[in-house]
């Protein structure tokens, strides 16, 4: 019998049923497709009213809730693709590493890695835990399996965080501005910084593994903070364990979307890992940031999320700059260059959704 990965990569890499999948794989489709970062979220009642119910983590871990939250922003938003609900920090609980989410705060860790014996009490052996993500994805999976009213099937994300993000809550404990204890341990002990990455990334491939084997055809990889990183340090310190990690989820057979922000300065050493698409945040016009990405790579982005609060005639003139930008080049899939805010009125990120169909026909 063929082992899994090899039945994976021959279901996975021919033509897809999915636009979504082969904007991904920069082959030709019928109109752009479109998503949304943090489509499941704050901004939308039917979120908070689940939220009233469950805490972040227990919908996180309860695959029947994940599912539900995940397929009614896909719906409600009538997307084409539903991104998992989870959360980046969700691995490091079976690492060893205890945090919670504080309201208003965001992710807290109570004992931050500060010291080579913390990082070699990590575990890596335990990412089987993390398999509730894979039973949710199993769920939005099935939902979406019949083709919707235009022929197409809804293409399913799953995520996982790229080391050195997660490695950036590990080591500051939450949300950092100057990175300043990551940083210090990065350049002071990089044989320590070396094992951390390399533990991360043990137990991400493994998780990534769990979701693909339960359907999701897309991974993408948030390195969200890898903007706080001058190029020559990116490359020395992180390019080389992005680039395994995103070689890792390919080898599955699916396609990789590798996203950062603030990352103009990095997106032509960001493309070297091998991403199939690169994230552009909204700062870099969407023709310069792939003309870095450069051609080998399709590009997701790149509306400013904050644009979703604007009157209705500037934002359409702003969702047709980016299509404009693009030009209808096969690998772009539309979607904002970072993740809806609280706050955000849902009527306008539907009508996004709605223009980027009507504008992009071809
Ligand atoms: O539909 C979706 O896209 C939502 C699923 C999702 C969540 N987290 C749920 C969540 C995704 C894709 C994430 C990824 C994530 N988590 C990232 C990378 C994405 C990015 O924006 O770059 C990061 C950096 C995290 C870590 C994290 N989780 C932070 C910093 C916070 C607090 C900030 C905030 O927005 O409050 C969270 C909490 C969190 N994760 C929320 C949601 C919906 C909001 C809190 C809540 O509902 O109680």
């Amino acid at each position: 019998m063929a082992d899994v990965s090899t039945v994976l990569k021959s279901s996975k890499r021919s033509v897809s049923d999915s636009r979504f999948v082969r904007a991904c794989l920069r082959q030709p489709v019928d109109r752009t497709p479109v998503w949304f970062l943090r489509q499941a979220g704050r901004y939308m009642p039917e979120y908070m009213a689940v939220r009233r119910q469950h805490s972040l983590l227990d919908i996180c871990r309860t695959p029947d809730v994940a599912a539900e939250v995940t397929i009614t922003a896909a719906e409600r938003l009538d997307v084409d693709a539903a991104i998992i609900f989870a959360d980046l920090l969700l691995p490091f609980t079976p690492m060893g590493l205890d945090f919670e989410f504080v309201n208003g705060e965001g992710p807290v860790v109570h004992k931050p890695i500060r010291t080579r014996e913390q990082i070699e009490a990590l575990r890596t052996d335990r990412a089987e835990e993390l398999i509730y993500v894979a039973k949710a994805i199993e769920k939005v999976r099935s939902h979406f399996a019949a083709p919707r009213a235009d022929g197409d099937r809804l293409g399913i994300i799953g995520f996982i965080g790229a080391p050195f993000t997660l490695a950036s809550y590990m080591i500051e404990g939450g949300s950092s501005r100057n990175y300043v204890e990551m940083k210090r341990l990065m350049y002071g002990d990089p044989s320590s910084w070396s094992l951390l990455m390399e533990k991360l990334n043990a137990v991400l491939a493994e998780y990534a593994a769990q979701q693909v084997q339960a359907g999701a055809d897309v991974i993408q990889i948030f390195d969200s903070w890898a903007g706080a990183l001058a190029v020559n340090d990116y490359r020395d310190f992180v390019l080389p364990y992005t680039r395994d990690l995103v070689q890792r989820v390919k080898a599955l057979g699916v396609p990789v979307i590798y996203f950062g922000v603030d990352t103009a300065s990095l997106l032509s050493t960001m493309s070297e890992t091998g991403c199939d698409v690169l994230g552009l945040d909204w700062r870099v016009p969407l023709d310069e940031g792939w003309k870095l990405a450069g051609d080998t790579c399709g590009v997701q982005g790149n509306l400013d999320p904050i644009a979703l609060f604007a009157p209705q005639d500037l934002l359409k003139q702003r969702v047709k700059d980016v299509l404009d930008k693009a030009a209808n080049r096969p690998g772009h899939i539309f979607n904002l260059g970072h993740g809806i805010v609280p706050g955000t009125p849902v009527d306008n990120v539907i009508a996004v959704s709605k223009w980027v169909k009507e504008l992009s026909a071809r």
